[in-house]
Formats: structure tokens, C-alpha cells, sequence
């Protein structure tokens, strides 16, 4: 995610969200980065930063591929999809999570869901990742920063953990809490974003089959980095709606505020979605760079309306989505 700039287009704080000069050292050296990116293709820089990556061990998880929910592209490739991240719990350059994130303890980790449920729960991590059989889906990630990613998660619809809690006829939101624990994760004592980081989406949004419970990738269990031991994946809407490391899922009346939200409610709305025609207020989101293919010199491909799941269009009939961006 891009930090603010201000519509005069310097890095000025604004009074009520003054930040200490090492945040603002931080966030400078970010921008500068993010700007190097842009100007070429982010490749060397990239793999300068990468060269010292270390992956968590990998533990193969078994996963029948769902072909009706996968996409037929290039998938990107492991090291990529596990080093280029965003994760700023452990820091917002894209190398630092698969670096930081190995202080991240994903065992014992339990998931409450409570709140307009009927059964609220507290399970334990292993058994929540039986609750429905596992499938594999290859989904595009398309990130509001204007790059993207084709990746094998693992998981299934969240809508089997929800059915299991038993919504009540209040329940129209949900929100996910994600963990922010200062002894494992350096990043949240920055002030970047109020901390713990949480997403929501309306329910018929979470409902939907492809809205992923996701609990790993490329055939094993999530990388620290990549959001284990359970994250979301919503492959229709911009990247930072797939909220890492969730502790907490809360089934609401009304809809939940959300860290980007909070942290920059003009450039970041509540739905998200992909959406070409819409553009974020500092960049156009026509077009987008495919991490590990498309380079500096190459044309940028198109962005399709709903990262191309169509299907999803129903979700939003008769809503403004300019307005509701
Ligand atoms: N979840 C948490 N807890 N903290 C984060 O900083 N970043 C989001 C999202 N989920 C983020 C998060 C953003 S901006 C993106 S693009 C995706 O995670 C990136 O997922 P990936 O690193 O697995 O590609």
C-alpha cells in the first residue's frame, strides 16, 4: 500500500496525525523505494532486497484442485508470491515480512467467531482447517499499488464457517480481526496504521463461494509472511481486503470501519472492489504489472472490471460504484 501524499503532493503530515521522524524517516525511504519501483519495474531493487529472504519451513498440504474456481494463467512463482509482500505488522518494504515474519508463533492459534451468531465458537487452528474439505484455487491477487499475482492458495469457502456459527437475522457485516502482538510482529509499534489491522465485507460479500478461508499455497501450509496459519482471500477486490493472521471474526449489524479506511477514508472505501473505471485519487487503476512477467518496457496489461470474476456483479446490482468505491 502507498502511503498518503497530500493533493499538494508533499509528504506533509496532517496536524491531527503528526508522526515521530523515525516514522517519517521510514515512510520517506518507502516512498522513495515505491518510486524506484515504478521507474523500473521495481527488478533490481527487488532482488537486491531479496537475496537475503528465508522461507518458513515448508509442510506439504493435501488440496483437490477446484478447476471451476481457478484461473487458466501463468501462476507466479513461489519465491515471488512468498518475498514481494505486503505485511506491515512486519515492516512496509516488500522484502521485510518474508525476513521479519519468522518471529510470527503460528502454534497453538485459536479463531473466535462470535458477535450476531448463534454458536459463537473458539476453535483451534488444526481443526478449523478441517471443518470443510481443503480445495486448491488459483485465483488472481490484484493490489491497489497496480501490480498482481496468480497464486494456488489453499483453503475453502468461508461460507461453511459461517453456516456453522449460525448467523442471526441481525447479521449483516463481518469483520476480521487480525493478530498485533508487539513481541512478535516489529512493525506494530510504527504508526503507519492503527493497530490491529481489520477488514470487513458484507455478509452476502462473505457468503459468497469464492470468498476464501485461506490456510495455505502452492500445495503447503502458508508462509509466516503470506498471512499463516489463516488469512481471506477475496479475489475480486483490491489486495488489502485479504486481512493475514486472523485471531478473531465478527458477524455485525452494522458495517465495521477497516484499517485503511481509517487511515485514509478518500483513498480507501469499505468495498474495494477491482474496479478499472474507478481511479484511486493519486493513480489510474486501468492497468496493472504482472509481478515476475511484465517488466519495465513491456505495456502494462489491462485491469478487468472485478479482477475478471464476473460473476461477482450481481453482489452489487443498483449500487453507485463510483460512490462506493
Ligand atoms: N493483512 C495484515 N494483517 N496486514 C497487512 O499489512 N496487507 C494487505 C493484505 N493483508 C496486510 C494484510 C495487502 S495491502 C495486500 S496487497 C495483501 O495482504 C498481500 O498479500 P500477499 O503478501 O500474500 O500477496
Amino acid at each position: 500500500m502507498l502511503i498518503h501524499r497530500r493533493p499538494n503532493g508533499l509528504d506533509l503530515p496532517y496536524s491531527s496525525e503528526i508522526t515521530p521522524q523515525a516514522v517519517y524517516e521510514k515512510r520517506r525511504e518507502f516512498i522513495k523505494k515505491i518510486a524506484m519501483n515504478a521507474t523500473v519495474g521495481g527488478a533490481l531493487w527487488e532482488l537486491a532486497n531479496r537475496e537475503a529472504f528465508a522461507q518458513t519451513p515448508a509442510i506439504k498440504l493435501a488440496a483437490k484442485r477446484n478447476p471451476a474456481y481457478s484461473a487458466l494463467e501463468k501462476q507466479t512463482s513461489f519465491k515471488d508470491a512468498s518475498t514481494y509482500n505486503n505485511y506491515y505488522e512486519f515492516g512496509t518494504d516488500k522484502s521485510e515480512p518474508a525476513n521479519n515474519a519468522r518471529t510470527l508463533k503460528t502454534r497453538p492459534w485459536t479463531v473466535t467467531i462470535e458477535g450476531e451468531v448463534k454458536k459463537p465458537m473458539t476453535i483451534d487452528i488444526d481443526a478449523l482447517a478441517k471443518l470443510a474439505p481443503l480445495e486448491e484455487r488459483v485465483y488472481r491477487l490484484r493490489c491497489v499499488e497496480g501490480w498482481s499475482m496468480v497464486i494456488p492458495w489453499v483453503g475453502y469457502s468461508l461460507s461453511n464457517l459461517i453456516k456453522k456459527v449460525e448467523p442471526s437475522g441481525n447479521a449483516k457485516f463481518i469483520e476480521f480481526v487480525t493478530l498485533a502482538d508487539p513481541k512478535q510482529m516489529p512493525g506494530v509499534t510504527s504508526r503507519v496504521l492503527k493497530w490491529p489491522y481489520v477488514e470487513g465485507l458484507r455478509l452476502d460479500e462473505a457468503m459468497h463461494p469464492l470468498t476464501l478461508l485461506t490456510v495455505g499455497m502452492y500445495g503447503q501450509v502458508l508462509p509466516n509472511q503470506n498471512g499463516a496459519p489463516v488469512r481471506v482471500v477475496i479475489p475480486w477486490k483490491y489486495g488489502f481486503k485479504s486481512a493475514k493472521s486472523i485471531v478473531k471474526i465478527r458477524l455485525l449489524k452494522d458495517m465495521p470501519k477497516t484499517a485503511w479506511n481509517i487511515s485514509a477514508p478518500s483513498e480507501y472505501g469499505f468495498y474495494s472492489n477491482v474496479n478499472p473505471e474507478v481511479d484511486h485519487p493519486r493513480w489510474s487503476q486501468a492497468s496493472e504489472r504482472r509481478i515476475g512477467e511484465d517488466g519495465f518496457f513491456q505495456k502494462k496489461r489491462k485491469t478487468l472490471m472485478f479482477n475478471g470474476y464476473s460473476d461477482v456483479a450481481s453482489l452489487y446490482t443498483g449500487m453507485d460504484l463510483r460512490k462506493n468505491f
